[in-house]
C-alpha cells in the first residue's frame, strides 16, 4: 500500500523525543486532514440546524447531512438511507436497541445469546435487559486460543432465543467472528441478530443485507472520523418495532399536551440536535477511505504487519502471544500479548517512552481475560498509515525492555 502516512498531520508529532509510533488504532484512530478540512469549513461556512432554519445555511447543512446517511447506507449495503441512524458511538447504537427494542420485546423465558469475546458495550446492555426483563444470557464459548466454539450453536441457539448480539471482530484478541454461520442459526429459530461491527466496518467491506443482520452498530472514530458520531443500523421492517430511544424536538409527528405522535424513521430515532459536525466529517472520513484504499489491500497490509509483529515477539523471551495467532498472520488488524512479570500498564509506559503508543489493559473484556486466564495485556492495532518502520520501533523498545527482565 502506498503510504499516506502524510496525510495525517498529528503523526508528524515526535512524542517523547521519538518519531511516532501509533499503533492503538483499534482504540480510535487518527484523522486525516481532509476530514479535519471538511469539520472546519462546516463550522466557518455554513454551520446551522439541520430541518430547523429555512435559510441558506439551514438548508445547505440539512442537505450535507442527509447526504452523509445515504453515503453511509451505500459504504455498509443498506437497501434504504432511512435504515442509518446516527447516534454518538456504537456504545450508544447498542443500548438504543437494548433500551428502545428488548426492553419492550423480550420477558421471561427468553433467551439471548452473546459471545465471550464481547467488549463490555456489548454485555452490559444484554445484562441489563436480563435483569429487567427476566431473560437469560447465554454465551458461545471462546477456546483457549481465542477461537469460538461453534459446535455448540445448535444447543445454544433454540426456540427460546429472541436475540443474538455478537461482535464481528474481537477487540481484545483479534478474532473473526463467523457471523453469517452464526446467523443462519439464529434466522431458523425466528431470533433477531444484532452485530457489533466497531472492529470491522474500519477495516472490511461488509454488506448488511449479505450478513443478514437486524441491527448494526459502528463508531465513526475507529474509522477515520471525529469522535462523537455513531451508526446503528436498524432493518426497515424492524421500524415499527423500536420505540424511539430518546424524545425531543425533531423526532415528532405531532404534539399535544398530554402525548405526541413520531416521524417516521429515520427522525423518529433522532431526538434533539444530532452531532453534525462530526457527521459531515464521517462523510469525508468515507470518501477518504474509498479514494485511499482498496479493502482487500488494506486487509492484506494490516494482516502483514501483525505477521511481523507475531515473528518478532516469539523472538522476545517472556511474552505470550494471545488470540489466533495463524488466523492474525492472514487477516487480523491487532495482536495483543502479555510481557511475563511486568503489568501491561508498564509495558505501555514503556513504549510509550520511546515513541509507540499501545493500549494496555483488559481492553473492556474483563470476563474474557478471566475465562483465558490473564489479567491485562498489551495490544497493537494497526490501521492504513502503520508501516513496517512502526512495527519494527515497537520490537526494538520491547527487545530493550526485555533486557531489564
Ligand atoms: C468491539 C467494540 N465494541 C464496542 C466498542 C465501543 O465503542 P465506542 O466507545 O466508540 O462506543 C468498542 C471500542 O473499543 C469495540 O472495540
Amino acid at each position: 500500500m502506498k503510504s499516506v502516512r502524510n496525510d495525517f498531520p498529528i503523526l508528524a508529532q515526535r512524542v517523547n523525543g521519538n518519531r511516532l509510533a501509533y499503533v492503538d488504532n483499534a482504540s480510535t484512530s487518527q484523522k486525516p486532514q481532509v476530514v479535519l478540512d471538511a469539520v472546519r469549513t462546516f463550522e466557518t461556512a455554513f454551520n446551522a440546524n439541520i430541518y430547523r432554519g429555512v435559510h441558506s445555511f439551514g438548508e445547505e447543512t440539512t442537505q450535507q447531512y442527509e447526504n452523509v446517511r445515504a453515503q453511509v447506507a451505500r459504504f455498509i449495503g443498506a437497501a434504504d438511507a432511512s435504515e442509518i441512524i446516527f447516534t454518538k458511538g456504537t456504545t450508544e447504537s447498542i443500548n438504543f436497541i437494548a433500551t428502545a427494542w428488548a426492553l419492550k420485546n423480550l420477558q421471561q423465558g427468553d433467551e439471548i445469546v452473546l459471545t465471550q469475546l464481547e467488549h463490555h458495550a456489548n454485555l452490559i446492555p444484554w445484562q441489563q435487559v436480563a435483569q429487567k426483563t427476566g431473560a437469560k444470557l447465554l454465551f458461545i464459548p471462546v477456546n483457549s486460543d481465542g477461537s469460538l466454539d461453534y459446535s455448540t450453536l445448535d444447543q445454544l441457539i433454540t426456540p427460546h432465543t429472541k436475540l443474538v448480539a455478537i461482535s464481528h471482530v474481537s477487540n481484545a484478541l483479534g478474532t473473526h467472528v463467523d457471523v453469517v454461520r452464526i446467523g443462519t442459526h439464529a434466522k431458523k429459530v425466528g431470533a433477531k441478530m444484532l452485530i457489533d461491527a466497531a472492529q470491522s466496518v474500519p477495516h472490511q467491506r461488509i454488506n448488511v443485507q449479505q450478513l443478514g443482520c437486524d441491527f448494526l452498530a459502528f463508531s465513526g472514530h475507529k474509522m477515520l472520523a471525529p469522535t462523537g458520531v455513531g451508526i446503528l443500523y436498524i432493518k426497515k421492517e424492524l421500524h415499527n418495532a423500536v420505540e424511539p430511544y430518546q424524545f425531543g424536538g425533531g423526532m415528532v409527528f405531532n404534539v399535544g399536551w398530554q402525548e405526541s405522535t413520531w416521524a417516521q424513521a429515520p427522525q423518529k430515532f433522532e431526538a434533539g440536535t444530532p452531532p453534525i459536525a462530526q457527521v459531515i466529517g464521517l462523510g469525508a472520513a468515507i470518501d477518504y477511505l474509498e479514494k485511499q484504499v482498496d479493502f482487500d489491500a488494506l486487509q492484506r497490509h494490516e494482516a502483514q504487519l501483525c505477521a511481523q509483529l507475531i515473528d518478532g515477539l516469539q523472538k522476545i523471551a517472556h511474552i505470550r502471544i494471545l488470540g489466533p495467532i495463524d488466523e492474525l498472520r492472514q487477516q487480523g488488524h491487532l495482536v495483543s500479548f502479555v510481557v511475563d512479570g511486568v503489568h501491561a500498564h508498564d509495558v505501555a509506559a514503556y513504549l510509550d517512552q520511546q515513541g509507540v503508543a499501545v493500549r494496555a489493559g483488559h481492553h473492556c473484556a474483563q470476563p474474557l481475560a478471566q475465562k483465558l486466564g490473564y489479567d491485562t495485556s498489551v495490544r497493537a492495532s494497526f490501521y492504513l498509515y502503520n508501516s513496517a518502520q512502526d512495527v519494527q520501533q515497537l520490537l526494538d523498545a520491547l527487545h530493550s525492555l526485555s533486557k531489564h527482565l
